[in-house]
């Protein structure tokens, strides 16, 4: 698992900075949940998610609930404390680890409480992340009733090698069966693909994404795999017992996901993430690329409130003996200056659909140096030209495969 940021000390009363609670009934308010716990750690998996249950004193997955709950009443008060106006939430995500870890019930608990303190915006969208084998149809019907309308299936691959170096446990047909079960609830679906798996042929992938695209979900999110330091997966790398693969085929896995997606009627809108219409669009991760504000619940859940950013305690001990004492389960905390907080908007507009309006990046820089920049852009076929004309900055397909490239230009000064 990742180290935390060190961060500076977070206040165990939690009160959040007055610098951060100005303006902020014009700034949207999500909920993040995060269950830590899994039956099996993939060996490609960097996320806080544990297999055990029971971590004694009676903390573990039976409790999970209770300390959620406990964690959502103190966030309500911190928020009043601290001067923050009402908000209703904007949008709910259940991750992980494998929230279905947990009976529905509890998972319609943590969200009735919620809703209970926060209210819910119009529109607002409840997703929780599943695992295909930890879910029956009756907990899709349940979810449902409980309130939620999206999920967000984990499938990564529909082939079995592939999916065996990733130590997934589900056998793929148990995908579009449970997403034609979360169809006849009324939920929205989502399926996670994973590409460039060590070993994952081009026809590997051509099959999975066919899959994907004949299950019919609403939308598609398509992740290149990750190596992530001190997982089992960079250690089979390091002793040579599998290799990645190389950049050129990663770029044509891409170019041959978007292609089968587009025909499919999927349509990209942000760099990994496609949808069947504008209204199937993720509105949480939207919350996200725009910075918004969310209270991150559960064991190394991070929060950010207009520019002061925390993160709890990763162990679920003692993350539940703070909430349980009434205190902040934080574990640190970092308020953002204008020009980091400046980079992070740029990083993430410039990857979805919508754009980084151009103004943003004139803002305080030497407007030669970034009409170059976008010249180059431009020339090198990365950017828009109709877009960069109405004043935004968006990206080609070949931009989206040199997303990093792209960022760099335009934020030479952050390398
Ligand atoms: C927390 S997991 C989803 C829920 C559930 N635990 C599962 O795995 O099906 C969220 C998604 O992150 C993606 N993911 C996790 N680790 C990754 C990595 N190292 N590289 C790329 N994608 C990763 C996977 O696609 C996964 O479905
Ligand atoms: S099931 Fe999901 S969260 Fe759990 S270890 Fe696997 S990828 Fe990570």
């Amino acid at each position: 698992m990742p180290a935390q940021p060190l961060g500076a000390p977070a206040p165990l009363d939690g009160r959040i900075p007055a610098d951060s609670t100005v303006h902020l009934s014009e700034r949207d308010f999500s909920l993040y949940v995060h269950v830590p716990f899994c039956t099996v750690r993939c060996g490609y998996c960097d996320f806080n998610t544990y297999t055990s249950q029971d971590f004694g004193q009676g903390v573990g997955l039976a409790s999970y609930a209770q300390d959620a709950r406990a964690e959502l009443r103190f966030a309500r008060q911190v928020l009043r404390d601290s001067g923050a106006p009402d908000r209703p939430l904007f949008s709910v995500f259940f991750g992980g680890g494998t929230p279905t870890q947990l009976p529905v019930a509890d998972l319609v608990s943590i969200l009735q409480e919620a809703i209970e303190l926060f209210g819910l915006a119009e529109g607002a969208e409840v997703t929780t992340e599943a695992n295909p084998d930890s879910v029956t149809r009756q907990d899709l019907f349940d979810l449902k009733a409980g309130g939620f309308t999206r999920v967000s299936f984990g499938m990564q691959s529909v082939v079995p090698e592939v999916l065996a170096v990733l130590d997934r446990t589900h056998t793929p047909a148990r995908v579009p069966q449970v997403v034609t079960w979360a169809k006849e609830a009324g939920l929205q679906v989502s399926v996670d693909l994973i590409y460039g798996s060590p070993g994952e042929s081009l026809a590997d992938w051509e099959k999975s994404v066919r899959a994907a695209v004949s299950y019919g979900p609403d939308h598609i999110s398509a992740y290149s795999l990750i190596v992530e330091e001190g997982t089992k997966l960079a250690a089979q790398i390091r002793r040579g017992q599998y290799s990645i693969p190389d950049e050129d085929l990663m770029a044509d896995m891409y170019l041959l996901a978007e292609r089968i997606f587009t025909e499919a009627g999927y349509h990209w809108y942000e760099v990994s993430n496609y949808a069947k219409g504008p209204e199937f669009r993720s509105r949480h991760n939207y919350a996200y690329w725009r910075n918004q504000d969310w209270w991150g619940i559960g064991p190394g859940a991070h929060s950010h409130v207009n520019g002061t950013r925390w993160w709890n305690l990763k162990h679920p001990l003692p993350y539940a003996q703070r909430v349980r004492e009434g205190q902040s389960p934080a574990a640190a905390r970092e308020v953002l200056d204008a020009s980091t907080r400046s980079f992070e908007d740029i990083m993430l507009q410039v990857r979805v659909i919508d754009g980084l309006k151009i103004s943003r990046l004139l803002d305080g820089a030497d407007h030669d140096r970034v009409q170059a920049s976008l010249d180059w852009l431009e020339g090198q076929g990365l950017i828009e030209p109709e877009a960069r004309a109405q004043g935004r900055v968006q990206l080609t397909l070949q931009g989206r495969l040199l997303g990093d490239a792209v960022t760099r230009e335009l934020l030479p000064d952050r390398e």
